[in-house]
């Protein structure tokens, strides 16, 4: 094998236990299935760094055996991988169909002016990053949001998003 050749896991831009953490979870798969591993490594790779990078999606399809394409399609199909650096707080407001019908646009619009962002935007104090996201599978409560892809909030009124944000914004001043 030429030089040329050579996998690019030796010149991975992630730490040697980063790559120890993928084995593990390849290691779990037959090995002509090790391709399955994938949304966990992409898991630890966000875990690790916050987010999930183009270079890393290299290093995770180098060691699954599949083309980097392949990789990035799964990060950019599920809300829950990060492709850049967010805020602390991720709040991602559901705009899906069922939620349009019941005030999901009103939510997170109220999001966005309340903390002067844009959708998609990050405020200036790196806290917070507002995000509309597909189904979170509770229409019946819309408005429906998830606060850093793990609490699910239903029936976010604007004073109960109010509320959230001077939670959060107090739990972020006390750590
Ligand atoms: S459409 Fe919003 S939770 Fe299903």
């Amino acid at each position: 094998m030429s030089a040329a050749a050579t996998p690019s896991v030796k010149a991975s831009p992630l730490p040697a236990a980063t790559l120890a953490r993928f084995a593990k979870e390849v290691a779990k798969y037959p090995a002509d299935q090790k391709q399955s591993a994938v949304m966990a490594c992409l898991a630890i790779v966000q875990q690790e760094e916050g987010f999930v990078s183009r270079a890393a999606e290299d290093v995770i399809a180098a060691h699954l055996g599949m083309p980097a394409i392949a990789v990035y399609e799964v990060t950019t199909f599920y809300n829950m991988y990060n492709q850049r650096k967010l805020g602390q707080f991720k709040l991602n407001v559901c705009t899906n169909l069922p939620c349009q019908l019941r005030d999901g646009q009103t939510a997170l619009e109220h999001l966005c002016h309340k903390l002067g962002v844009e959708e998609g935007g990050t405020t200036a104090d790196g806290l917070f990053t507002v995000q509309k996201s597909e189904c979170l599978g509770a229409c019946a409560d819309s408005p429906v949001m998830l606060v850093n892809d793990r609490q699910m909030l239903s029936f976010m009124s604007p004073e109960r998003l109010d509320e959230l944000v001077d939670v959060l914004r107090a739990n972020a001043a006390k750590a």
